[in-house]
């Protein structure tokens, strides 16, 4: 069986205590009403016998049976008064009349006593208590009254009673149901959030609603998703990068063995070029000669390449002025790049920065960087070169104006044999990083507003004095 939820619970329960309060509270209060009404009725029942008494006084003594009757019927014209009745010292009526009214009845007495004086002030008569009993006793009145009007107005006011505590437990009712209902509501909302997510709906977040501490915990419910988004993420990138890692690896393996097995017959082809070139008095600037020397050389770099990345050598480290050898890599390109409209914009400084590098692999790994940014420039535009030393860091910014990276491949150019150059071995990047991380340093990049890639390397140096 379903269990009643907490919006219920509270309802009930504030219903059932409503209720209780009320209606023992108008209990006690009709009760207490009651009380009150009887005995001030009985008290003015039992105030118009002593004053009746009082005025049969005269009646008694003279015998005035038709004074008594006029007296006794006055008295009946109240409304409550059912009969009036008037004896004499020995018992007997002497005036007796009556009308009909339903009951309940109750019968009240008051003596008629023969007072030796009179007093004019009635109030002060009536409020004397009876003499001892006996005393002048000449006769008495009795009152026969209806209580039914005061049972009726009780009956009608205990329904009012009923009435108003069922409105008021209604109204509380009421009012604790909106209460619970928009305390409940956003946990409720947030419970069907949360199975939406549990099937598949991960965009969807909590709305904050407006109380405190709801909005406290649909902030912290998005807060998880955002995270779980987060997780999600990069555990996909993980994946990816991880697949990716695998196909590289296989091709890497895949890639060694073919530079291994071309690297001799190359050899053999080079050398019996050589040989025909020499036997044949073949000069270098024969054609066919320049084209197959060219290819030579080509494969050749690109096997160099292939293995150097595979098996780097290892490190020999020397310190060096990194200012001065920047500024040989540089010389080196303006002596290849002549012809090219290219620009070479070098901000070094004369000062020399002392740093603990292999200048070989150094050397390669910046004109990697350089390279790249020749090629994504074309034949136009500037590549500016800045360097500086501080912080004990060599900073290399290399700077390009061509089309930059997209966003999509940037996480990806630094692996290797990534390229989206027709004729790129994609390890040029991934040579480059290595070197770096060889040296402690580290090589960033990110696209620039005005255009084009900007490469930068740091690499810690020991300052020498
Ligand atoms: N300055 C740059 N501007 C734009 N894209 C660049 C730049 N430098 C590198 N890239 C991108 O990164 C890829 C990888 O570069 P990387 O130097 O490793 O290989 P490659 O240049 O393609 O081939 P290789 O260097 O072996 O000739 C490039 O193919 C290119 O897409
Ligand atoms: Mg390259």
């Amino acid at each position: 069986m379903k269990k009643p939820g907490i919006h219920f619970r509270i309802l009930l329960a504030t219903f059932l205590l409503i209720s209780a309060t009320t209606f023992t509270l108008g209990a006690m209060g009709v009760n207490i009403t009651r009380k009150f009404m009887q005995s001030r009725f009985e008290e003015r029942i039992s105030f118009l016998a002593r004053y009746l008494a009082l005025n049969a006084e005269l009646g008694i003594l003279i015998d005035d049976r038709v004074m008594l009757k006029t007296l006794a019927g006055n008295l009946l014209s109240e409304e409550d008064v059912a009969q009036v009745t008037i004896l004499d010292s020995n018992g007997k009526k002497i005036a007796d009349i009556s009308k009909d009214i339903s009951g309940p009845l109750n019968i009240v007495e008051a003596p008629v006593l023969l007072k030796e004086s009179h007093d004019e002030s009635l109030a002060f008569e009536l409020d004397t208590a009876p003499e001892a009993p006996g005393k002048g006793l000449i006769g008495k009145v009795l009152i026969t009254y209806s209580t039914r009007g005061i049972d009726n107005l009780l009956s009608a006011m205990k329904i009012h009673f009923i009435w108003l505590s069922a409105a008021l437990a209604g109204l509380a009712g009421l009012i604790f149901y909106f209460i619970s209902r928009s305390l409940v509501a956003p946990v409720t909302e947030l419970a069907e959030e949360a199975r939406l997510v549990a099937k598949g709906d991960l965009e969807l977040r909590a709305r904050p609603g407006s109380l405190p501490e709801t909005r406290k915990l649909a902030l912290a419910f998005n807060a998880m998703l955002d995270s779980l988004d987060r997780g999600r993420e990069e555990l996909a990138r993980a994946r990816e990068k991880m697949a990716r890692q695998n196909s590289l690896a296989e091709m890497g393996k895949f890639s060694m063995m073919i530079a291994h097995e071309v690297k001799n017959p190359l050899g053999i082809i080079k050398s019996s070029l050589d040989i025909l070139k020499k036997d044949f008095k073949l000069p270098d600037s024969t054609t066919m000669i320049r084209y197959m020397e060219d290819e030579i050389r080509r494969l050749n770099s690109l096997i160099e390449d292939f293995l150097s990345f595979a098996h780097p050598v290892r490190p020999s480290f020397r310190h060096v002025d990194v200012n001065a050898l920047l500024k040989e890599i540089m010389m080196g390109f303006e002596i290849q790049k002549v012809g090219s409209p290219v620009e070479i914009h070098s901000h070094i400084p004369s000062e020399p920065c002392h740093a603990r590098v292999d200048p070989d692999l150094i050397t390669r790994a910046i004109g990697n960087i350089l390279k790249n940014a020749f090629e994504a420039n074309g034949d136009k535009g500037v590549v500016s070169i800045t360097v500086s030393c501080q912080n004990d860091k060599w900073f290399v910014d290399i700077q390009d104006q061509g089309e930059g990276i997209d966003s999509e491949n940037i996480h990806k150019i630094f692996e290797p044999f990534f390229t989206t150059r027709s004729k790129g071995t994609g390890l040029g990047l991934a040579y480059a990083s290595q070197v770096i991380r060889l040296h402690n340093g580290t090589i960033s990049v990110k696209n620039r507003e005005e255009g084009g890639a900007l490469f930068r390397v740091e690499i810690p140096i020991s300052i020498i004095n």
